[in-house]
């Protein structure tokens, strides 16, 4: 069954991670090695990295933000602005990526569960603000100017993911619920498929394998995100267009 099956109103989630951003040349989390670009998760992507060795987080995401600089969006990443743009029904499109690929795609109705590389957050007076080019330990708060309290606005392992409470709601409320690119390895993104399944939602995954949760699923569809995405877009938007 299709969301256009339910009718034009359907309601849709999709939940995207790293690999709708691997046909970019964005690397993904978990490679064979354990290692993300060449680094143990643990070393870079806690709290307690960062409190142990700052300038060594700060390296880690000062590159991965440059490198934003030389990597275009997707077919994938068109193809879901596409649907937001074309879908009569509610949308909501929830990415565990902190690259900003969607939003220069054009998407909108976006929730960064997992925050943004290109945001700052300064922990001297709570502020999160744009960010462009290196952080490092020496930053400046651009709201109130206090020196080296900003670091990247990202939610590390042991953090709370924003927009919880939207998205559990939305979930709750979803006819369609499609995982895009995302192993389900790490929660709760882990465990959105379970509420969508268990409100009746019908859920796709849309994947180069199958993920840790490709059981919950409805239907499997695999193959590269840059080729599957925007094959699935064009049938459901078939029947709206
Ligand atoms: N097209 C579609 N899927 C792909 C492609 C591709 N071209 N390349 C890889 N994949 C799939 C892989 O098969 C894998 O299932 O994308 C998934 C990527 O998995 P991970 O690297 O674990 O990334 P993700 O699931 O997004 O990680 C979740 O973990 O480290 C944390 O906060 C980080 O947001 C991240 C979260």
């Amino acid at each position: 069954m299709v969301a256009s099956e339910r009718g034009k109103g359907a309601a849709i989630v999709i939940l995207t991670g790293a690999g709708i951003s691997a046909d970019s040349g964005v690397a993904t989390f978990r490679r064979p090695d354990g290692l993300w670009e060449g680094h143990r998760v643990e070393d870079v992507a806690t709290p307690q990295a960062f409190a142990r060795n700052p300038a060594l987080v700060h390296h880690f995401y000062d590159e991965r933000r440059a490198k934003l600089a030389s990597v275009t969006p997707n077919a994938a990443h068109l193809a879901l602005a596409t649907l937001e743009r074309h879908w009569p029904g509610p949308f909501l499109l929830v990415t565990q990526n902190v690259d900003n690929l969607h939003d220069r795609a054009g998407s909108e109705r976006l929730i960064h569960m997992h925050g943004a590389l290109k945001k700052g957050w300064c922990r001297a007076c709570d502020a999160r603000f744009p960010w462009d080019g290196p952080m490092g330990e020496g930053a400046r708060c651009p709201v109130c100017e206090t020196i080296g309290m900003v670091r990247p606005d990202i939610v590390w392992f042991g953090e709370m993911p924003y927009g919880m409470d939207v998205i559990d709601e939305v979930i709750r409320n979803c006819d369609l619920f499609v995982s895009i690119g995302t192993l389900g390895a790490v929660y709760p993104a882990a465990g959105f498929v379970q509420t969508a399944r268990y409100v009746g939602a019908h859920c796709l995954e849309l994947n180069l394998d199958p993920s840790q949760g490709s059981i919950f699923f409805h239907e499997t569809r695999l193959g590269r995100a840059s080729e599957i995405v925007p094959q699935w877009v064009d049938e459901l938007l078939q029947d709206v267009r």
